[in-house]
């Protein structure tokens, strides 16, 4: 029997009983428990086979909630938050002491967002405790942006995906953290540089491999597919290369057609980014059905969302 449903009351029992429970979001589908619940919270590290050094993000569903879970905020968090909540930002900030060590990996910070999504939202708002929630996914695999996607991954070890549709951003939130009070970007994200720029003027990035102490997300190998995987500035010269192996192909543009493709994706008709990134986890899932030999993947465009995409691509390329 399938473990998706529709069924938030039935989410709202499962949470309340230290279950987990996959939850969806405007980003990518997050395994949820209750924060307070040790049960809870070292299920989501077993069930992800997650190193506990790598902290949760807490979801909550209003801005009031905040002053419960951090212990300053900075101005210019402020007004992100206030510009860009419910939304795909998600601040680090100074935890409060009721936090527990094991959300936070034993750091004084505490990332926390309030999701834009009205499933996630309406559950948030039925619940008297926030939400933690990592991307629903195995340790270091391809994030899931369906139902399905969750249930193929974990359909013997949880109990429920509740089901709000196809997650409409496509990648995961874009981190922010504050270092003497400015904000630095941990992770590229759904939000992109531009965007937190025109709010809170010129950000520095630190989304590196350097900063994995800060946001070990951030581990070179992420967002992998099991099948090898390459990133290319150059599609004809990348194919070649490859000759006589089952290729598979992610565009950013439909510009090729060649009898030695088995199998390919276009991101986007129009160079859309925004409709490139709600594709791409997606997309890669489907190549990795696929049974090829290589994914070669095409750089997209380095600005907006195309960075963050680029950043996800060169990630699942690592060897
Ligand atoms: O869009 C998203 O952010 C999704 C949805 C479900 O909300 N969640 C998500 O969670 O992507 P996860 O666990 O896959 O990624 C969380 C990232 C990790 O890279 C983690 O290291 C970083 O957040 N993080 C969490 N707490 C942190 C902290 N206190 N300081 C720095 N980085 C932190
Ligand atoms: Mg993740």
């Amino acid at each position: 029997m399938s473990i998706i449903s529709k069924d938030i009351s039935k989410a709202v029992e499962l949470l309340s009983n230290e279950e987990l429970v996959a939850i969806p979001t405007e980003t990518v589908y997050g395994l949820a428990g209750n924060i307070y619940s040790e049960k809870a919270i070292t299920a989501i590290f077993e069930t992800k086979q997650r190193p506990f050094f790598n902290p949760l993000i807490v979801h909550i569903p209003s801005v009031d909630y905040l002053d419960k879970i951090v212990a300053s905020i900075p101005e210019k968090a402020r007004l992100l938050a206030d510009v860009f909540w419910p939304g795909p930002i998600t601040l680090v900030l100074k935890k409060k002491n009721t936090i527990p060590d094991l959300i936070t990996g034993g750091k004084d910070t505490v990332a926390v967002r309030i999701p834009n999504h009205p499933t996630i939202l309406e559950l948030l708002n039925q619940l008297s405790f926030p939400l933690a929630a990592p991307s629903a996914n195995p340790f270091s695999g391809i994030s899931p942006t369906t139902a399905e996607h969750v249930e193929a991954y974990f359909k013997d070890k949880i109990k429920m995906v509740l089901d709000g549709g196809p997650c409409k951003k496509g990648i995961e939130s874009t981190i922010i953290g504050f270092e003497n009070d400015e904000p630095i970007i941990y992770r590229l994200g759904s939000t992109s540089i531009e965007d937190i720029e025109s709010v809170v003027g010129s950000v520095e990035v630190k989304n590196k491999k350097e900063v994995t102490p800060n946001s070990p997300g951030m581990l070179e190998r992420h967002y992998a597919p099991k099948t090898k995987t390459v990133l290319t500035d150059n599609l004809r010269k990348s194919i070649t290369e490859h000759q006589g192996k089952r290729i598979g192909l992610l565009l950013y543009n439909d510009i090729l057609n060649d009898d030695a493709i088995e199998f390919k994706i276009v991101l986007t008709q129009d160079q859309d980014l925004e409709e490139a990134a709600s594709k791409l986890y997606d997309a890669l899932h489907q190549l990795d059905k696929h049974d090829l030999d290589i994914i070669i993947a095409e750089r997209l465009p380095n600005y907006g969302l195309g960075k963050s995409i680029n950043d996800r691509l060169i990630r699942a390329t690592k060897q």
